[in-house]
């Protein structure tokens, strides 16, 4: 109906804000996209070395997903998952950005923790302890998001597992390049850069 349709719209318009390009852009950084991995996610604006523009980006980036999950829920619960999954598919497809857009895992994050906040909580513990140890954003990225699901068939409702599936199979495919990097032994660990992409 017109409402699920709504929540779409809005999820999408949510997600798509590309808040690490803004902000680096309004701090006079230039082009995050020509900087490090070119992502436009936290991660990479770690890279410029402002620390506080990293944190920015990964919690309006987050909170942008579970803006939109909230905001649903006012209306109806069923329409949550809908608006959360549609906020993850803006940051990965941002129509502003000619549809490429970043690698989800923040937005897809902050959804979690407002759609189910143990789920959510778990894996963003899940996405710590993997950064702790081995220092890798994106194995990290690639290990939380993959366990999520696992943690909704525990916690959550099918429509969790199917959403967490979803968000698994993109992110993994968005980080086809960090995968490519770690098996070599060429991923840069968190807050090292390297060299722009050719
Ligand atoms: O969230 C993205 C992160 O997992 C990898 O970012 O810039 O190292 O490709 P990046």
């Amino acid at each position: 109906g017109p409402f699920l349709i709504a929540a779409a719209v809005l999820g999408y318009l949510l997600g798509s804000i590309p808040f690490g390009l803004l902000l680096t852009r309004l701090a006079g950084l230039g082009d995050i996209r020509n900087i490090g991995s070119g992502n436009i996610g936290a991660t990479n604006v770690l890279r410029t070395g402002n620390k506080g523009l990293a944190l920015a980006t990964l919690l309006l980036d987050g909170g942008k997903g579970a803006a939109a999950v909230l905001l649903a829920r006012v209306v109806q619960d069923d329409l949550a998952v809908v608006a959360g999954a549609f906020a993850f598919l803006g940051h990965v497809f941002p129509v502003w950005l000619k549809f490429k857009g970043g690698k989800g895992v923040a937005t897809a994050l902050g959804t979690w923790l407002a759609l189910a906040w143990p789920i959510g909580i778990l894996a963003c513990l899940s996405w710590l302890i993997i950064a702790l140890i081995f220092r890798y954003s994106s194995l990290s990225a690639l290990l939380a998001v993959a366990l999520a699901p696992v943690y909704a068939i525990w916690l959550g409702t099918p429509p969790l597992v199917w959403f967490g599936i979803g968000v698994a199979i993109l992110v993994w495919i968005r980080h086809h390049e960090n995968i490519r990097r770690l098996l070599k032994g060429e991923e840069p660990k968190i807050g090292k850069k390297k060299p722009a992409p050719a």
